[in-house]
């Protein structure tokens, strides 16, 4: 593959300077590649417009007038999506606005469905609201994981109020087709459950996947919000910016009157900014970094079977993280631990996902291609370069 200046050249020294909970959690001799943010520079439109706010001591309260107007146009541009900009709700992070809708659309002591295994904090924000998980898990199918419909169906049946989709999936990767979609859709409208979609890894499609908003498959504008931030996708996370989007006048009513007021106050001023610089100017550097993980995933496929050969990997469809299937090399239930260990390598454990985590980790690929071989090295044992 042709060297990537900008992707290519991480520089560790760099990398250890910077002071987000990724690279403070652990030790200097650990090599981290868990939480997900990346370790690339900033898109150059998203770094110059915060330059110029910091500049500018432009560090007040945020203004969100330009931010529906500029993902609308990404929107349409990446996804084929005429969003109404009048109907987005801006917010602080994606996990605050899925807290939002949640208590909105459902009661305490309410069944919400995930599917398992998932990000951690699906079950924190269920939880801490006092609402019940219920788990829907993934199947195994072709494409790596699948909906289980059976499952989310029983689960409707038995009076669940709302389902929490990670879409694109965290950890899998997955993007779903837009025929599960529509199935997802019939399912919610049949059993007025409403569908809270966190596509906060949707701009990262790779290669030949297309993400689907769910709100736009038929019958979803109905039962279903979008929740989205350029938090991901041009690693601004700590910034705290994102948004609800609503496909119809029932759910933007909904956001409209019932929304707490006070949710839009915490959204980050300097968030916005880069968001705004992201979806309107940073689509080019979005299809290089898209380029470049399509790359790494293939890559990684190659390094594991040199030297990990009993990790089995389905390569993500999006996104940069990497689920792997530790379990055919016998390191337990925590296989995360075990390479913290011996290669003082930080991955993601696959214990917090869900019951199905166990005996898988998760690994973080929106590094140099340099990075994660060396990640791979470690986690095998080898000796460090
Ligand atoms: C699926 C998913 N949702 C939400 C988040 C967190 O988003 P935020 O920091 O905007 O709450 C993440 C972060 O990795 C994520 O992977």
């Amino acid at each position: 593959m042709t060297p990537h200046p900008g992707f290519d050249d991480v520089d560790l020294v760099a990398l250890r300077r910077r002071r987000s909970e990724k690279w403070a959690a652990y030790d200097a001799d650990v090599l981290p590649a868990w939480v997900a943010e990346m370790d690339f520079p900033l898109a150059p439109t998203v770094r110059d417009a915060l330059a110029g706010a910091i500049a500018n001591g432009d560090t007040g309260y945020a203004n969100t007038r330009g931010l529906a107007e500029a993902y609308a146009g990404f929107a349409a541009d990446r996804f084929g999506w005429a969003l109404d900009p009048a109907w987005l709700w801006p917010v602080a992070d994606v996990m605050t606005g899925v807290r939002g809708v949640l208590e909105l659309v459902t009661e305490p002591g309410d069944a919400v469905v995930v599917n398992t295994p998932v990000y951690p904090p699906f079950f924190a924000v269920i939880e801490d609201t006092g609402r019940r998980v219920a788990a829907a898990p993934l199947l195994p199918a072709d494409a790596g994981f699948a909906l289980d419909f059976d499952a989310i169906e029983h689960a409707f049946a038995g009076g669940a109020r709302a389902h929490l989709l990670c879409s694109p999936h965290n950890p899998t990767g997955r993007v779903y087709r837009h025929a599960e979609l529509e199935a997802l859709a019939g399912l919610a409208a049949r059993y007025g459950v409403t569908v809270i979609s966190d596509e906060i890894h949707a701009p990262m499609a790779l290669a030949e996947s297309i993400h689907v908003p769910f709100v736009t498959v038929p019958g979803a504008a109905e039962h279903g919000i979008v929740v989205a931030s350029a938090s991901k996708s041009w690693n601004v996370p700590g910034l705290k910016a994102a948004h609800l989007v609503a496909g119809s006048e029932r759910i933007a009513g909904l956001l409209d009157t019932r929304l707490p007021k006070h949710l839009r106050y915490h959204v980050g001023h300097l968030g916005v900014i880069a968001a705004e610089a992201a979806f309107r100017d940073g689509r080019g550097w979005l299809s290089e970094l898209t380029a470049y993980l399509d790359a790494n995933r293939t890559l990684l496929g190659r390094l594991l079977a040199e030297r990990l050969p009993g990790v089995r990997y389905v390569p993500p469809e999006a996104g940069y993280l990497a689920w792997l299937d530790c379990r055919e090399l016998g390191l337990g239930d925590d296989p995360a631990a075990v390479f913290l260990e011996r290669g003082r390598v930080a991955l993601m454990s696959g214990l917090p996902f869900g019951d199905e985590g166990k005996g898988w980790a998760r690994l973080n690929i929106g590094t140099s291609a340099a990075l994660m071989d060396e990640a791979v090295r470690r986690m095998a044992g080898s000796p460090m370069s």
